[in-house]
């Protein structure tokens, strides 16, 4: 596991709605790290397909996604705080059965809590770009991290994926195709114009609102 962190923990400002649902709500939709594989079938109280969220930024799209297939569990995961206490404050507002978060660094909780060949699904929604040369190596596409999800994901489970960043899209299709476990369904580059499929997020708006382009690509895993 590399130890180069794709994150770094920033102290936002937290509302105290936010901090009232971290207080009261994690240990019925929390879950909490250990190095022990989950067993989602009882965490989730049923066999349903699972969708992983990374890094899902203030859950705006898990949510949205969650809302619209309550016959699917989402596990949701993120470092900061009150995008992880705004999400718990939406999942008990709209009274959702079907979220669990994480708290913890996404790539620890797939390599040591996700059980092999489980997931149906992952999404990964605009992560960090880090735009500068000398931070490429935080990055979380990478050879390994795909690897990994390829491990995690059932036999043709999805991965999507979605970017901004011209140089960050570059660079994903380059690891995409050195990877011999998925094969690409979709990729698109628009405008924000809804084609992708997949809810629009906060960090999608901010960059069509610099006049970026939007990169999706959707991979099945056939190998
Ligand atoms: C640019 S934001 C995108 C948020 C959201 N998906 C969206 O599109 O609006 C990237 C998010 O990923 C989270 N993140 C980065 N690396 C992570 C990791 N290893 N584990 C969990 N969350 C991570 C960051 O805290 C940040 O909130």
């Amino acid at each position: 596991m590399r130890t180069v962190k794709s994150f770094v923990k920033r102290n936002g400002r937290i509302t105290t709605g936010q901090v009232f649902a971290l207080k009261n709500m994690w240990c019925k939709f929390g879950i909490d790290y250990t190095e022990k594989i989950l067993d989602l079938k009882k965490l989730f109280g049923n066999q349903s397909p699972v969708h992983i969220d990374i890094g899902f930024g203030d859950g705006n799209a898990l949510i949205q996604e969650a809302e619209k297939n309550p016959k699917t569990n989402f596990i949701g995961i993120e470092v900061h705080r009150p995008g992880i206490g705004r999400c718990l404050m939406e999942i008990r507002k709209k009274e959702l059965s079907n979220i669990l978060i994480s708290s913890h660094d996404a790539q620890e909780v797939m390599k040591s809590q996700i059980k092999d060949d489980s997931l149906d699904r992952i999404n990964l929604y605009f992560p960090d770009p880090w735009p500068k040369k000398r931070h490429y190596k935080r990055r979380i596409i990478q050879t390994e991290f795909l690897n990994l999800c390829a491990k995690k994901l059932k036999m043709h489970g999805i991965f999507c994926i979605a970017t901004d960043w011209r140089n960050y899209a570059e660079h994903i299709d380059s690891v995409i195709d050195l990877n011999e476990n998925f094969t690409i369904k979709i990729r698109l580059i628009h405008k924000g114009e809804g084609e992708a499929n997949r809810p629009s997020t906060k960090f999608e708006k901010k960059g069509l609102k610099k006049g970026h382009l939007i990169w999706d690509w959707v991979l099945k895993k056939t190998n």
